[in-house]
């Protein structure tokens, strides 16, 4: 068992140091926190599968410090890739094009002819990356299966012993993980929604893409790899309530169970009485924004004796897309329904 350090971001050249060694540092982003290796170093990528117990065949993000960086890899860079380098990176939009063949590590790509690149909004890890001098991996650094880290303290809870450290930063921004696009395909396809929406995208391309919001049938789009797994997902069963249902789906749950938690934005906290004693809460701030910041610390934040969790449901608008992505996967599509 390795010691696993916090490393303050002052101390990046040490954090530097232990993944040239091929040791595994986690490391902040403005969207969840990653788990990093050298993205050449065969070895070292192997054992991020290992430390995160994924299975083989779900490729990673190479995580980049700068255009130039990524383009070392890329084989034919399609013209609408200038436009989104431009637009939002660094941020949080990840993309997926064909690789020079033997450029990367298989195990980087799942053996596939294409990658997934991110250059995220961090300075930090950005300086990191410079610091090592070659691309990271950057799976999210939770155990696979559980809630994606959106703390230091969430990573070391996952994978103590596992890592040789975590690079602290303090709590992530956006919360969710990026938003995926295909630039490999004839269309452009969005994979996974994340902060970067279908309509930033549209706007900048000045083209219609594929996403799965647009499709009849869901299953004729494709998806990350990633996405097929179960994700997210505490001990309890997730429940998910929309507006106007609290107090329907309260007297249900006080009804139906013994234990259960609440994850709502303040203004249905307030309304829930606390002169109950069975239930506990969570709050999700003020609106969606915040509700994305905090839904995986939520879904982490119950006891494991808790049998339901309800969680506040948002429209299918702007991030309101990634957040019920994700919160659908946790409950496996549970809608309260009286
Ligand atoms: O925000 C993020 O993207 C975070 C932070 C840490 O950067 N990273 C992240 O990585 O979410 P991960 O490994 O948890 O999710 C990456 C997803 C997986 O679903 C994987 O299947 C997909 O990207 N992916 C990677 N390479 C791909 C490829 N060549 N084609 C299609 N999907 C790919
Ligand atoms: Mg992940």
């Amino acid at each position: 068992m390795l010691i696993t350090k916090y490393y303050q971001t002052d101390e990046l050249s040490q954090a530097a140091n232990e993944l040239r060694l091929g040791e595994l540092v986690a490391f902040p982003t403005e969207t969840v926190y990653g788990l990093g290796a050298v993205a050449t170093n065969e070895k070292a990528v192997k054992r991020v599968y290992l430390a995160k117990g994924r299975p083989s065949d779900n490729p990673l993000i190479v995580t980049v410090d700068s255009v130039e960086m990524a383009k070392k890899y890329i084989l034919d860079l399609p013209a609408e890739a200038n436009l989104l380098f431009e637009k939002f990176w660094p941020g949080s939009l990840t993309l997926i094009f064909k690789i020079k063949p033997g450029s990367l590590p298989s195990v980087v790509t799942g053996g596939l002819k294409t990658a997934a690149f991110r250059m995220p909004n961090n300075p930090v890890t950005r300086e990191l990356i410079h610091l090592v001098g070659e691309p990271l991996v950057g799976p999210s650094a939770n155990s696979s299966g559980k809630p994606s880290p959106t703390t230091a303290q969430h990573v070391m809870h996952d994978l103590e012993g596992r890592i040789a450290g975590i690079v602290d930063d303090g709590p992530a921004q956006v919360g969710v993980e990026s938003t995926i696009l295909d630039l490999s395909t004839a269309t452009p396809t969005v994979l996974r929604p994340g902060a970067v929406t279908v309509e930033e995208l549209e706007s900048v391309l000045g083209c219609e893409i594929n996403s799965e919001k647009k499709q009849v049938d869901i299953n004729e789009v494709p998806k990350a790899p990633g996405m097929k797994y179960k994700h997210y997902a505490p001990d309890a069963q997730v429940v998910i309530v929309n507006e106007n249902q609290w107090s329907d789906a309260l007297e249900w749950a006080q009804k139906n169970t013994h234990q259960f938690g609440v994850m709502a934005t303040e203004n249905i906290l307030t309304k829930i009485s606390t002169k109950s004693h069975s239930i506990q809460l969570f709050s999700l701030g003020t609106d969606v924004t915040t509700a994305t910041q905090k839904l995986f610390e939520g879904l982490r934040y119950f006891p494991e004796e808790m049998e339901y969790i309800l969680v506040q449901g948002f429209p299918e608008k702007g991030v309101g897309a990634a957040y019920m992505n994700r919160l659908k996967k946790a409950a496996g599509n549970y809608f309260f329904e009286n």
